[in-house]
């Protein structure tokens, strides 16, 4: 769990020790400054420890799980695997460019995207990672971007992919801020009245 700024503390209080969620530990770190997503992920190198790893943004909400993709990378020998989903608003995003049925590149926040499909925030990547990050350097916007790092494994021609079934969003925007309350809001509901009208 790597979090930063002011409000880091709250995920202490909400989290503990994950005893809540059904996890026997859970390992924190604080990230100085705004360095990026890569950056965070630096802190994680000594959780890592040499093995794969995968990293999920936190304002990432998804519909689903993603048991099936992380299952397919353990079996994956080497590289890396992202998840896709098909987006209105690809612009907002990292954009994969798909070409004979791999991905070519990733562009970060494009302003013409070379297709719809936005790269969401759940990655998972083998021990190699961590000398990607070490010799990235910082974007225009100040920070370590995390798809430079997949895009190093593009290069490398070790990225997989896969399409995420069900709804995803990040909560980035109030916008998308209020759509990930109302799709949690819709699953609840449906879930309850899944199980009032249970036999
Ligand atoms: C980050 C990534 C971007 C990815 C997005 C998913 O964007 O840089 O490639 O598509 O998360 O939520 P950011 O939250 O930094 O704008």
């Amino acid at each position: 769990m790597v979090t930063g700024g002011r409000n880091s503390g709250d995920f202490l209080r909400l989290l503990a020790n994950g005893r809540e969620f059904g996890l026997k530990h859970l390992d924190y770190t604080y990230q100085e400054g705004e360095g990026g997503i890569a950056d965070a992920l630096a802190l994680a190198e000594h959780f890592a420890d040499g093995q794969k790893i995968c990293v999920v943004l936190g304002d990432n909400i998804i519909q689903g799980n993603v048991r099936e993709a992380v299952e397919e990378f353990k079996q994956q020998p080497t590289g890396a695997k992202i998840l896709l989903k098909e987006v209105p608003d690809a612009e907002r995003f990292g954009v994969a460019e798909i070409r004979d049925g791999r991905i070519a590149s990733i562009e970060e926040k494009p302003k013409h995207p070379k297709s719809n499909y936005a790269v969401i925030g759940i990655y998972m990547y083998d021990e190699t990672v961590f000398e990607k990050v070490r010799v990235l350097v910082p974007s225009g916007r100040g920070e370590l971007e995390i798809t430079d790092v997949n895009n190093a494994y593009i290069r490398e021609g070790s990225m997989s992919y896969g399409h995420l079934d069900g709804w995803w969003t990040d909560a980035g925007t109030f916008e998308s801020l209020l759509r990930a309350a109302n799709l949690v809001a819709e699953t609840r509901t449906k879930n309850s009245e899944a199980v009032l009208v249970k036999p």
